[in-house]
């Protein structure tokens, strides 16, 4: 018997990263080749932004995807969010050169209170919310707060497209597939100041930190490329990440959705006191994810260099966090 539609709704959904993204989802990509689903797509008001959306959705309808059961345009949270399943929220401003993603912190985060509170009105009990929009961690620790009546475990932030980039350096590095590295970790924040660790990755069964063996380029090399890929991204292109950022989104909301085998992954979660990250902080964890539901690996040492980088980005979060208490 064929399943059940899920409603999906995704924001900024005329914008670059949703370009890249509603296809994919209406493809099956994001929640698997036998799941039907609706997208409820939001955008602002404002006429070019609508006229830009219901473009956009004349290209999704030209594409007579078997799994899209319907679409609908809207331009409020209120409707657009109503009984949905999964929220992809992405509609904010992006950063452009010379920017770090902090400095949106006052544009975007009047746009994640509303959004959290249209959630906490209207949408499934159990609506699983990813966050993409910038600062992604921050933005998503304002939709839960804003949200008390939704699981706080379900409110997300994105770091899979660190993940991923930290994947491909490591792959280039050793000389090894993709596929093959098991076991990365980025910590903390979707900001330079994030952690991205593979003292525990492994490739066929051997450590890659011993492949590697070079604590300098660790340092000196593969901590700053991954940690500043965004805006590396932004001054060769002229504008932020999309297709890569969509990719990431769609993996992200996969492996939640459909399982990760016991493979790890990196999700910004509101930490539960482990790692001593206090409770509630919106962090990048290692995760496995079953049923529906992830759970962070546990019990991974933690060495005096990788305390110093996983204090460094919590601060930096704290400090976000404190400066948007008043709107909270
Ligand atoms: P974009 O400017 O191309 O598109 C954003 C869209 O959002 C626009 O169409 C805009 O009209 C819409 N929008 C703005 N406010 C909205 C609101 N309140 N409700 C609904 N829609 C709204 O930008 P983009 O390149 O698609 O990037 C979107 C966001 O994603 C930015 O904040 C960017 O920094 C962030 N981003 C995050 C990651 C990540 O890894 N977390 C990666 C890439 C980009
Ligand atoms: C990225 O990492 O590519 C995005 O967060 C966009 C940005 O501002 O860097």
């Amino acid at each position: 018997m064929a399943k059940a539609p899920l409603r999906v709704a995704v924001t900024g959904a005329a914008g670059q990263i949703g370009y890249s993204l509603l296809f994919r989802i209406a493809n099956g990509d994001m929640l698997g080749k036998d799941q039907p689903v609706i997208l409820q797509l939001l955008e602002i008001p404002d006429e070019k932004a609508q006229k830009a959306l219901s473009g956009v959705m004349m290209e999704i309808d030209d594409c007579a995807f078997p799994l899209l059961a319907g679409m609908t345009a809207h331009s409020d949270p209120m409707t657009a969010f109503k009984d949905i399943d999964y929220a992809v929220l992405v509609g904010a401003r992006p950063r452009g050169p010379g920017m770090e993603r902090k400095d949106l912190l006052s544009a975007n985060a009047q746009i994640f209170t509303a959004q959290g509170k249209a959630l906490n009105a209207v949408a499934k009990r159990t609506v699983k919310t990813l966050v993409v929009g910038n600062p992604a961690n921050t933005n998503a620790y304002i939709a839960m707060k804003s949200a008390p009546d939704l699981p706080a475990k379900n409110f997300t932030a994105m770091l899979r497209l660190d993940h991923n980039r930290a994947l491909s350096q490591l792959a280039a590095k050793t000389g090894k597939a993709v596929a093959d590295i098991e076991k990365l970790i980025v910590w903390g924040n979707h900001s330079p100041t994030m952690y991205p660790d593979y003292r525990f990755a492994m490739i066929g069964g051997q450590s890659v930190k011993q492949m590697i063996n070079d604590e300098e380029w660790n340092k000196n090399t593969f901590l700053p490329t991954v940690g500043k890929r965004g805006a590396a991204i932004i001054d060769a292109r002229g504008l932020s990440s999309a297709a890569s950022a969509a990719n990431a989104a769609i993996d992200h909301i996969h492996d939640w959705h459909c399982g990760t085998n016991g493979k790890w992954v990196t999700m910004g979660i509101p930490s539960d006191g482990s790692y001593d990250i206090p409770k509630d902080v919106m962090y990048g964890f290692p995760v496995t994810c079953e049923n529906g539901e992830y759970k962070i690996v546990q019990g991974l040492e933690v060495d005096a260099f990788s305390r110093e980088r996983m204090n460094f980005t919590l601060n930096e979060l704290t400090e976000e966090q404190e400066g948007v208490k008043h709107l909270l």
